[in-house]
Protein backbone atom coordinates (compact mmCIF):
# COMPACT_ATOMS: atom_id res chain seq x y z
CA UNK A 1 0.00 0.00 0.00
CA UNK A 2 1.05 3.53 -0.67
CA UNK A 3 1.93 5.13 2.61
CA UNK A 4 3.74 8.30 1.96
CA UNK A 5 4.00 10.51 -0.98
CA UNK A 6 6.74 13.66 -0.77
CA UNK A 7 7.69 16.03 -3.84
CA UNK A 8 10.68 18.38 -4.48
CA UNK A 9 11.13 20.92 -6.98
CA UNK A 10 13.50 19.86 -9.80
CA UNK A 11 15.11 21.38 -13.14
CA UNK A 12 14.02 20.01 -16.52
CA UNK A 13 15.94 19.59 -19.90
CA UNK A 14 15.53 23.06 -20.12
CA UNK A 15 16.88 24.34 -16.80
CA UNK A 16 13.13 25.12 -16.16
CA UNK A 17 11.48 24.11 -12.79
CA UNK A 18 9.40 21.13 -12.41
CA UNK A 19 7.74 18.47 -9.88
CA UNK A 20 9.39 15.45 -9.32
CA UNK A 21 7.52 12.75 -6.76
CA UNK A 22 9.06 9.60 -4.47
CA UNK A 23 5.70 7.71 -3.77
CA UNK A 24 6.69 5.33 -1.00
CA UNK A 25 4.86 2.16 -0.31
CA UNK A 26 5.58 -0.52 2.25
CA UNK A 27 8.04 -2.14 -0.25
CA UNK A 28 9.87 0.40 -1.96
CA UNK A 29 10.27 3.93 -3.26
CA UNK A 30 9.08 4.99 -6.72
CA UNK A 31 10.12 8.23 -8.27
CA UNK A 32 8.33 9.91 -11.06
CA UNK A 33 8.71 13.77 -12.74
CA UNK A 34 6.38 15.63 -15.09
CA UNK A 35 7.38 18.12 -17.58
CA UNK A 36 6.07 21.76 -16.64
CA UNK A 37 6.05 22.94 -20.38
CA UNK A 38 3.18 25.39 -20.67
CA UNK A 39 -0.32 24.08 -22.39
CA UNK A 40 -1.63 26.48 -25.54
CA UNK A 41 -3.89 29.00 -24.72
CA UNK A 42 -7.26 27.95 -24.35
CA UNK A 43 -6.21 24.28 -22.37
CA UNK A 44 -8.42 23.06 -20.23
CA UNK A 45 -5.65 21.82 -18.26
CA UNK A 46 -2.51 23.16 -17.21
CA UNK A 47 0.19 23.43 -14.88
CA UNK A 48 0.50 25.34 -11.88
CA UNK A 49 2.91 27.81 -11.41
CA UNK A 50 3.86 29.83 -8.22
CA UNK A 51 1.75 32.95 -6.64
CA UNK A 52 5.32 34.59 -5.27
CA UNK A 53 6.88 35.60 -8.85
CA UNK A 54 10.26 36.42 -7.44
CA UNK A 55 11.52 32.86 -7.62
CA UNK A 56 13.15 31.49 -10.88
CA UNK A 57 11.77 33.96 -13.18
CA UNK A 58 8.33 33.15 -12.35
CA UNK A 59 8.38 29.82 -13.21
CA UNK A 60 8.75 28.19 -9.15
CA UNK A 61 6.57 25.06 -8.40
CA UNK A 62 7.14 25.38 -5.10
CA UNK A 63 3.07 25.40 -4.41
CA UNK A 64 2.35 22.05 -6.60
CA UNK A 65 5.54 20.46 -4.25
CA UNK A 66 3.17 22.01 -1.11
CA UNK A 67 -0.10 20.63 -2.65
CA UNK A 68 1.26 17.19 -3.09
CA UNK A 69 3.06 17.03 0.59
CA UNK A 70 -0.26 18.13 1.93
CA UNK A 71 -3.23 17.34 0.61
CA UNK A 72 -2.31 14.30 -2.67
CA UNK A 73 -0.22 12.76 0.20
CA UNK A 74 -3.02 12.81 2.57
CA UNK A 75 -6.00 11.19 0.26
CA UNK A 76 -3.00 8.65 -1.36
CA UNK A 77 -2.27 7.29 1.86
CA UNK A 78 -3.69 3.70 2.44
CA UNK A 79 -4.35 2.79 -1.49
CA UNK A 80 -3.47 0.22 -3.38
CA UNK A 81 -1.49 1.42 -6.05
CA UNK A 82 -2.68 -1.36 -8.72
CA UNK A 83 -5.97 0.55 -8.63
CA UNK A 84 -4.16 2.92 -11.21
CA UNK A 85 -7.88 4.76 -11.51
CA UNK A 86 -9.10 4.69 -8.20
CA UNK A 87 -5.98 6.88 -7.40
CA UNK A 88 -6.15 8.80 -10.06
CA UNK A 89 -10.34 10.02 -9.16
CA UNK A 90 -8.78 10.44 -5.41
CA UNK A 91 -6.15 13.05 -6.89
CA UNK A 92 -8.65 14.33 -8.97
CA UNK A 93 -11.43 14.47 -6.48
CA UNK A 94 -9.35 17.24 -4.75
CA UNK A 95 -9.38 19.53 -7.15
CA UNK A 96 -12.43 21.48 -6.46
CA UNK A 97 -12.38 23.68 -9.84
CA UNK A 98 -12.75 20.68 -11.44
CA UNK A 99 -10.66 21.73 -14.48
CA UNK A 100 -7.31 20.78 -12.70
CA UNK A 101 -6.02 24.40 -12.45
CA UNK A 102 -6.41 24.16 -8.38
CA UNK A 103 -3.66 21.09 -8.03
CA UNK A 104 -2.86 21.84 -11.35
CA UNK A 105 -1.49 18.90 -14.29
CA UNK A 106 2.27 18.87 -13.27
CA UNK A 107 1.13 17.66 -10.04
CA UNK A 108 -1.24 15.48 -11.00
CA UNK A 109 0.56 14.03 -13.26
CA UNK A 110 3.98 13.35 -11.15
CA UNK A 111 1.93 11.53 -8.56
CA UNK A 112 -0.07 9.51 -11.00
CA UNK A 113 3.07 8.15 -13.38
CA UNK A 114 4.33 7.19 -9.65
CA UNK A 115 1.59 5.58 -8.72
CA UNK A 116 1.67 3.64 -11.97
CA UNK A 117 5.27 2.91 -11.37
CA UNK A 118 4.57 1.21 -8.12
CA UNK A 119 1.55 -0.84 -9.45
CA UNK A 120 3.89 -2.50 -11.80
CA UNK A 121 6.18 -3.17 -8.89
CA UNK A 122 3.72 -4.78 -6.81
CA UNK A 123 2.03 -7.12 -9.62
CA UNK A 124 6.13 -7.68 -10.45
CA UNK A 125 5.40 -7.10 -13.88
CA UNK A 126 7.36 -4.59 -16.11
CA UNK A 127 6.33 -1.14 -16.25
CA UNK A 128 4.85 -1.39 -20.18
CA UNK A 129 3.15 -4.70 -19.41
CA UNK A 130 1.06 -2.85 -16.39
CA UNK A 131 -0.05 -0.36 -18.44
CA UNK A 132 -0.68 -2.80 -20.99
CA UNK A 133 -3.18 -4.87 -18.51
CA UNK A 134 -4.67 -1.34 -17.27
CA UNK A 135 -5.33 -0.76 -21.33
CA UNK A 136 -6.48 -4.10 -21.48
CA UNK A 137 -4.08 -5.09 -24.26
CA UNK A 138 -0.92 -7.50 -24.80
CA UNK A 139 2.60 -5.16 -24.92
CA UNK A 140 4.32 -6.51 -27.82
CA UNK A 141 4.30 -3.59 -30.46
CA UNK A 142 7.76 -1.41 -30.03
CA UNK A 143 6.45 2.24 -31.63
CA UNK A 144 8.64 3.45 -34.53
CA UNK A 145 10.79 6.45 -33.12
CA UNK A 146 9.88 9.65 -34.95
CA UNK A 147 13.82 11.67 -34.14
CA UNK A 148 13.72 15.24 -34.16
CA UNK A 149 16.99 16.12 -36.28
CA UNK A 150 16.61 19.90 -36.87
CA UNK A 151 15.28 22.65 -34.99
CA UNK A 152 13.55 25.77 -35.72
CA UNK A 153 10.63 27.52 -34.59
CA UNK A 154 10.31 28.94 -31.05
CA UNK A 155 12.53 25.86 -30.10
CA UNK A 156 15.81 27.20 -31.79
CA UNK A 157 17.38 30.77 -32.81
CA UNK A 158 17.65 30.03 -36.44
CA UNK A 159 15.14 31.80 -38.97
CA UNK A 160 13.55 27.98 -39.88
CA UNK A 161 9.68 29.23 -39.58
CA UNK A 162 8.72 25.58 -38.22
CA UNK A 163 9.50 24.14 -34.91
CA UNK A 164 11.16 20.18 -36.57
CA UNK A 165 12.18 18.53 -39.19
CA UNK A 166 12.08 14.40 -38.15
CA UNK A 167 13.11 11.29 -39.64
CA UNK A 168 11.15 8.06 -39.13
CA UNK A 169 12.65 4.46 -40.07
CA UNK A 170 10.12 2.79 -41.04
CA UNK A 171 12.73 0.38 -42.72
CA UNK A 172 14.41 -0.73 -39.93
CA UNK A 173 13.82 -4.54 -38.98
CA UNK A 174 13.47 -3.63 -35.05
CA UNK A 175 13.85 -0.49 -32.29
CA UNK A 176 17.55 -1.27 -31.95
CA UNK A 177 18.02 -0.48 -36.26
CA UNK A 178 15.64 2.18 -36.20
CA UNK A 179 17.47 3.82 -33.30
CA UNK A 180 20.96 3.15 -35.61
CA UNK A 181 19.69 4.67 -38.47
CA UNK A 182 18.36 7.66 -36.42
CA UNK A 183 22.10 8.10 -35.23
CA UNK A 184 24.14 7.70 -37.65
CA UNK A 185 21.96 10.19 -39.72
CA UNK A 186 21.94 12.66 -37.16
CA UNK A 187 26.07 12.07 -37.38
CA UNK A 188 25.86 12.68 -40.87
CA UNK A 189 23.69 15.69 -41.08
CA UNK A 190 26.50 16.79 -38.49
CA UNK A 191 29.14 17.02 -41.11
CA UNK A 192 27.08 18.18 -43.68
CA UNK A 193 25.91 21.53 -41.77
CA UNK A 194 29.52 21.88 -41.06
CA UNK A 195 30.45 21.71 -44.05
CA UNK A 196 28.14 24.12 -46.00
CA UNK A 197 27.76 26.71 -42.97
CA UNK A 198 30.62 26.14 -40.58
CA UNK A 199 31.69 25.09 -37.73
CA UNK A 200 29.08 28.20 -35.61
CA UNK A 201 26.39 25.90 -37.63
CA UNK A 202 25.95 23.39 -35.61
CA UNK A 203 24.29 24.19 -32.21
CA UNK A 204 21.34 22.27 -31.30
CA UNK A 205 17.69 23.66 -30.28
CA UNK A 206 15.44 22.56 -27.82
CA UNK A 207 14.71 19.33 -28.79
CA UNK A 208 18.45 18.35 -29.73
CA UNK A 209 17.88 19.18 -33.45
CA UNK A 210 20.70 20.76 -34.92
CA UNK A 211 19.68 24.48 -35.77
CA UNK A 212 21.70 25.65 -38.79
CA UNK A 213 20.60 29.42 -40.01
CA UNK A 214 18.28 28.34 -42.48
CA UNK A 215 14.61 29.87 -43.31
CA UNK A 216 13.16 27.78 -45.83
CA UNK A 217 12.00 24.28 -45.54
CA UNK A 218 12.92 23.19 -48.38
CA UNK A 219 16.13 23.69 -47.37
CA UNK A 220 16.01 21.68 -43.93
CA UNK A 221 14.58 18.84 -45.83
CA UNK A 222 16.91 18.61 -48.63
CA UNK A 223 20.00 18.89 -45.66
CA UNK A 224 17.85 15.98 -44.44
CA UNK A 225 17.73 13.65 -47.66
CA UNK A 226 21.18 14.60 -48.19
CA UNK A 227 22.14 12.60 -44.69
CA UNK A 228 19.84 9.94 -44.88
CA UNK A 229 21.75 9.21 -48.88
CA UNK A 230 24.59 9.84 -46.82
CA UNK A 231 24.37 7.03 -44.59
CA UNK A 232 22.85 4.82 -46.80
CA UNK A 233 19.36 4.83 -45.88
CA UNK A 234 17.55 6.28 -49.19
CA UNK A 235 13.78 4.84 -48.94
CA UNK A 236 13.87 3.15 -45.50
CA UNK A 237 13.63 6.50 -43.63
CA UNK A 238 10.37 8.79 -44.34
CA UNK A 239 10.56 12.65 -43.20
CA UNK A 240 7.63 14.21 -40.84
CA UNK A 241 7.51 18.06 -39.60
CA UNK A 242 6.06 19.60 -36.50
CA UNK A 243 5.50 23.37 -38.42
CA UNK A 244 3.79 24.59 -34.94
CA UNK A 245 1.92 27.21 -37.00
CA UNK A 246 -0.12 28.84 -33.80
CA UNK A 247 3.27 30.00 -33.29
CA UNK A 248 3.54 32.47 -36.20
CA UNK A 249 -0.23 32.90 -36.96
CA UNK A 250 -0.74 36.41 -37.13
CA UNK A 251 -4.79 37.02 -37.45
CA UNK A 252 -5.42 35.24 -40.30
CA UNK A 253 -2.02 34.88 -41.76
CA UNK A 254 1.17 33.17 -41.57
CA UNK A 255 4.03 34.78 -41.06
CA UNK A 256 6.89 32.65 -42.14
CA UNK A 257 9.64 35.45 -41.62
CA UNK A 258 8.79 35.87 -37.58
CA UNK A 259 12.12 35.53 -36.59
CA UNK A 260 13.68 36.78 -39.33
CA UNK A 261 15.68 40.08 -38.35
CA UNK A 262 14.66 42.01 -41.56
CA UNK A 263 11.74 40.87 -43.22
CA UNK A 264 10.87 41.22 -47.00
CA UNK A 265 7.38 41.28 -46.85
CA UNK A 266 7.09 38.12 -48.92
CA UNK A 267 6.04 35.87 -45.45
CA UNK A 268 3.13 36.42 -45.00
CA UNK A 269 0.91 33.10 -46.66
CA UNK A 270 -2.87 32.25 -45.89
CA UNK A 271 -4.48 28.98 -44.84
CA UNK A 272 -4.77 28.36 -48.39
CA UNK A 273 -1.23 29.49 -49.43
CA UNK A 274 0.04 26.99 -46.82
CA UNK A 275 -2.40 24.32 -48.34
CA UNK A 276 -0.16 24.25 -51.02
CA UNK A 277 2.93 24.72 -50.17
CA UNK A 278 2.23 21.00 -47.96
CA UNK A 279 0.68 19.77 -50.73
CA UNK A 280 4.21 19.95 -53.29
CA UNK A 281 6.01 18.69 -50.29
CA UNK A 282 4.05 15.78 -50.29
CA UNK A 283 4.65 14.94 -53.62
CA UNK A 284 9.01 16.00 -54.00
CA UNK A 285 9.82 14.82 -50.37
CA UNK A 286 9.18 11.12 -48.54
CA UNK A 287 7.26 13.28 -46.25
CA UNK A 288 3.94 11.31 -44.35
CA UNK A 289 3.55 13.39 -41.68
CA UNK A 290 2.37 16.96 -40.70
CA UNK A 291 2.35 17.95 -36.85
CA UNK A 292 -0.14 21.58 -36.40
CA UNK A 293 -0.40 22.70 -39.99
CA UNK A 294 -2.04 26.04 -39.43
CA UNK A 295 -3.30 27.75 -36.63
CA UNK A 296 -4.76 25.85 -33.09
CA UNK A 297 -8.43 27.41 -33.71
CA UNK A 298 -8.22 26.46 -37.33
CA UNK A 299 -11.14 23.77 -38.04
CA UNK A 300 -11.67 24.77 -41.32
CA UNK A 301 -7.92 24.48 -43.10
CA UNK A 302 -7.00 21.62 -41.22
CA UNK A 303 -9.88 19.93 -42.31
CA UNK A 304 -9.50 20.64 -45.90
CA UNK A 305 -6.24 19.72 -45.86
CA UNK A 306 -6.72 16.55 -44.22
CA UNK A 307 -9.46 15.15 -46.80
CA UNK A 308 -6.75 15.39 -49.36
CA UNK A 309 -5.65 12.40 -47.83
CA UNK A 310 -1.66 13.21 -48.30
CA UNK A 311 -0.10 12.59 -45.26
CA UNK A 312 -0.72 12.09 -41.58
CA UNK A 313 -1.83 15.10 -40.11
CA UNK A 314 -1.45 15.44 -36.26
CA UNK A 315 -3.00 17.58 -34.33
CA UNK A 316 -1.25 19.16 -31.57
CA UNK A 317 -2.71 22.49 -30.24
CA UNK A 318 -5.72 21.50 -32.34
CA UNK A 319 -6.22 18.99 -30.15
CA UNK A 320 -4.67 19.69 -26.33
CA UNK A 321 -4.95 15.78 -25.55
CA UNK A 322 -8.71 17.76 -25.18
CA UNK A 323 -11.06 14.39 -25.21
CA UNK A 324 -13.63 17.60 -26.22
CA UNK A 325 -11.31 19.01 -29.18
CA UNK A 326 -10.43 15.32 -30.26
CA UNK A 327 -14.64 14.30 -30.15
CA UNK A 328 -14.89 17.18 -32.21
CA UNK A 329 -12.28 16.59 -34.65
CA UNK A 330 -12.93 13.24 -35.03
CA UNK A 331 -16.51 13.95 -36.08
CA UNK A 332 -15.33 16.86 -38.38
CA UNK A 333 -12.04 14.40 -39.58
CA UNK A 334 -10.23 18.00 -39.03
CA UNK A 335 -7.10 15.75 -38.45
CA UNK A 336 -6.13 12.23 -38.66
CA UNK A 337 -3.35 11.78 -35.72
CA UNK A 338 -3.22 12.54 -32.27
CA UNK A 339 -0.27 13.38 -30.52
CA UNK A 340 0.01 12.68 -26.72
CA UNK A 341 1.73 14.53 -24.55
CA UNK A 342 0.38 13.19 -20.81
CA UNK A 343 0.75 16.59 -18.77
CA UNK A 344 -1.80 18.19 -20.92
CA UNK A 345 -4.34 15.33 -19.85
CA UNK A 346 -3.54 15.27 -16.23
CA UNK A 347 -3.37 11.24 -15.53
CA UNK A 348 -2.51 8.03 -16.54
CA UNK A 349 -6.00 6.44 -16.75
CA UNK A 350 -7.06 9.64 -18.59
CA UNK A 351 -3.99 9.29 -21.10
CA UNK A 352 -5.20 5.40 -21.51
CA UNK A 353 -8.97 7.38 -22.34
CA UNK A 354 -7.38 9.51 -24.99
CA UNK A 355 -5.19 6.80 -26.90
CA UNK A 356 -8.69 4.61 -26.78
CA UNK A 357 -10.58 7.58 -28.41
CA UNK A 358 -7.93 8.12 -31.07
CA UNK A 359 -7.60 4.44 -31.72
CA UNK A 360 -11.46 4.58 -31.78
CA UNK A 361 -11.31 6.73 -34.73
CA UNK A 362 -8.63 4.74 -36.70
CA UNK A 363 -6.22 7.77 -35.57
CA UNK A 364 -2.78 7.41 -35.69
CA UNK A 365 -1.45 8.05 -31.95
CA UNK A 366 2.03 9.65 -31.50
CA UNK A 367 2.95 9.76 -27.79
CA UNK A 368 5.09 12.70 -27.10
CA UNK A 369 7.37 14.10 -24.64
CA UNK A 370 7.28 17.56 -24.03
CA UNK A 371 10.15 20.12 -25.45
CA UNK A 372 12.61 20.45 -22.33
CA UNK A 373 11.62 17.61 -20.36
CA UNK A 374 12.32 15.89 -17.55
CA UNK A 375 14.47 12.31 -17.92
CA UNK A 376 11.88 10.56 -16.68
CA UNK A 377 11.11 7.23 -19.42
CA UNK A 378 7.30 6.88 -18.93
CA UNK A 379 6.14 7.71 -22.31
CA UNK A 380 9.01 5.07 -23.46
CA UNK A 381 6.32 2.36 -21.24
CA UNK A 382 3.38 4.16 -22.20
CA UNK A 383 3.74 3.89 -25.95
CA UNK A 384 4.23 -0.07 -25.99
CA UNK A 385 1.76 -0.42 -23.36
CA UNK A 386 -0.86 1.33 -25.23
CA UNK A 387 -0.12 0.10 -28.31
CA UNK A 388 0.87 3.67 -29.65
CA UNK A 389 2.86 2.93 -32.44
CA UNK A 390 4.73 5.87 -32.90
CA UNK A 391 6.99 7.91 -30.19
CA UNK A 392 8.35 11.43 -30.43
CA UNK A 393 10.94 12.28 -27.90
CA UNK A 394 13.49 14.25 -29.56
CA UNK A 395 17.28 13.97 -31.40
CA UNK A 396 19.12 11.09 -30.39
CA UNK A 397 21.03 13.44 -27.95
CA UNK A 398 20.61 15.17 -24.64
CA UNK A 399 19.66 12.95 -21.71
CA UNK A 400 16.04 13.53 -21.27
CA UNK A 401 15.63 12.90 -24.71
CA UNK A 402 17.35 9.49 -24.79
CA UNK A 403 16.38 8.12 -21.39
CA UNK A 404 12.93 7.41 -23.70
CA UNK A 405 14.83 5.63 -26.47
CA UNK A 406 17.39 3.88 -24.37
CA UNK A 407 14.17 2.67 -22.20
CA UNK A 408 12.77 1.24 -25.33
CA UNK A 409 15.70 -0.37 -26.40
CA UNK A 410 15.78 -1.76 -22.62
CA UNK A 411 12.17 -3.20 -23.18
CA UNK A 412 12.96 -4.39 -27.08
CA UNK A 413 15.76 -6.80 -25.73
CA UNK A 414 13.31 -7.73 -22.60
CA UNK A 415 10.55 -8.70 -25.11
CA UNK A 416 12.99 -10.94 -27.41
CA UNK A 417 10.82 -12.69 -30.29
CA UNK A 418 7.34 -11.17 -28.57
CA UNK A 419 8.51 -7.66 -29.96
CA UNK A 420 7.41 -6.49 -32.77
CA UNK A 421 8.39 -3.38 -34.24
CA UNK A 422 5.55 -1.45 -36.18
CA UNK A 423 7.46 -0.15 -38.79
CA UNK A 424 5.41 0.06 -42.02
CA UNK A 425 2.34 -0.38 -39.47
CA UNK A 426 3.13 2.55 -37.57
CA UNK A 427 -0.34 4.26 -38.26
CA UNK A 428 -2.37 1.34 -37.79
CA UNK A 429 -0.99 -0.34 -34.79
CA UNK A 430 -3.70 -2.79 -33.22
CA UNK A 431 -6.23 -1.01 -31.93
CA UNK A 432 -6.50 -0.70 -27.98
P1 LIG B 1 6.27 21.54 -26.87
O1 LIG B 1 6.82 20.86 -28.19
O2 LIG B 1 6.52 20.60 -25.73
O3 LIG B 1 7.06 22.80 -26.77
O4 LIG B 1 4.81 21.80 -27.05
C1 LIG B 1 6.69 19.50 -28.48
C2 LIG B 1 5.79 19.30 -29.68
O5 LIG B 1 5.24 20.26 -30.21
O6 LIG B 1 5.55 18.18 -30.09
Amino acid sequence: VITSVRARQILDGRGEPAVEVSLHTNKAVHRASAAAADAPEGAAADAVRDAEKRKLLARAVADAVRVINDKVSEALVGMDPQQQSQIDQAIMDLDKAHHKAEIGVNSMLAVSIAACKAGAAEKEVPLYKHIAELVGKSATTLPIPAITVINGGTHAGNSLPIQEIMILPVGAKNFEEAMQMGSETYHHLKDIILEKYGSNSCNIGDDGGFAPNISSITEGLDLVIEAINRAGYNGRIKLAIDVAATDFCMGNKYDMEFKFAEKSGQGFKTADDLIEIYSQLCSEYPLVSIEQPFDKDDWEHSKKFTTLELCQVVGDDLLMSDPERIKRAVNEYTCNALVLKANQVGTVTEAIEVVRQAKDAHWGVMVSHRSGDTDDSFIADLAVGAAAGQIKAGAPCRGECLSKYNQLLRIEEELGSDGVYAGENWRTTAST
